[in-house]
Order: structure tokens, then sequence, then C-alpha cells
């Protein structure tokens, strides 16, 4: 190897090494609040993991998203983490709300903040009904 080769080399893998903590950091901080990271899955709603959106109230987590049926041919797709501290949220059919388990934040069916003490919203995300399929998407 020559003197060139070599000090290129060394230049492409001391920023591989300084660099990657700070990719790894980005990542991991998006993760968590369900903000911005792409979601795309399908829900097969005669599968026995999704029955219970066959009822209006049901809900079923998957991917870090609660998917909400609100009635016979509407849902909603909000993200499963609390935007306060990153505690776990379920949907409470009773009041129509989702609520954190650590806190008490309440969220409504559109992600805004009912209840604090979060302060912001849930991400949303898209639903699409196409027979018994339900596409959930950014
Ligand atoms: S973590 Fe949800 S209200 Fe604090």
């Amino acid at each position: 190897m020559r003197r060139n080769e070599f000090i290129s080399v060394l230049g492409v893998s001391a920023a591989t090494i300084f660099f990657a903590p700070f990719l790894a950091g980005c990542s991991k901080s998006s993760a968590g609040l369900g903000s911005g990271n792409p979601i795309d899955f399908t829900l097969h709603l005669t599968a026995t993991a999704n029955l219970a959106l066959m009822n209006d109230g049901g809900s079923v987590v998957k991917n870090g998203v609660i998917v909400v049926r609100t009635s016979a041919s509407s849902y909603v797709a909000l993200a499963g983490t609390c935007t306060h501290q990153g505690g776990t949220l379920h949907y409470d059919s009773v009041v129509g709300r989702f609520v954190c388990s650590v806190h008490g934040a309440n969220f409504s069916t559109s992600g805004s903040v009912l209840v604090g003490p979060a302060t912001v919203a849930l991400q949303k995300y898209n639903t699409t009904l196409t027979g018994t399929s339900l596409r959930v998407y950014s």
C-alpha cells in the first residue's frame, strides 16, 4: 500500500469512528417518541390478533402504534409512546382518549393533549381501509 493510499484509508476509518456515536444518538432520540420514523404496515382485520378492531372502541398495538376503531368505517392510529417522558399509552374506550400509564396525560383521537403534564401532541398516522385490510402509514 502506498503512503497516500494508507493516509486515505486511515482518514475514512477515523471519520467513521468519530461520527458513529453521533449517528447512533440521532436514531435513538427519535425512536422513543414515534416522531418522524417511517411507519407502513397492514393489519388484516380478520386475523385473530386484530379481532379487537372489528368493534367500535377496540384497539391493537403494533410497531409502537396504537390503532383504534372509532366507528364502523373509521380508524385512528397514534404513536403509543407518551410525549412527556416516554410512558406507555393505552386507549380508554370508555372516555375515548389515549391515556399515559406513568403520569396520567390524556390525548384525544387527533393526538392533541387534553390533560398534562404532556405538552406535545402525539404523532398521528394515516389509515386506509380496503376490504378487511387496514393500512397504517406515515
Ligand atoms: S410519561 Fe406520560 S405523562 Fe409523563
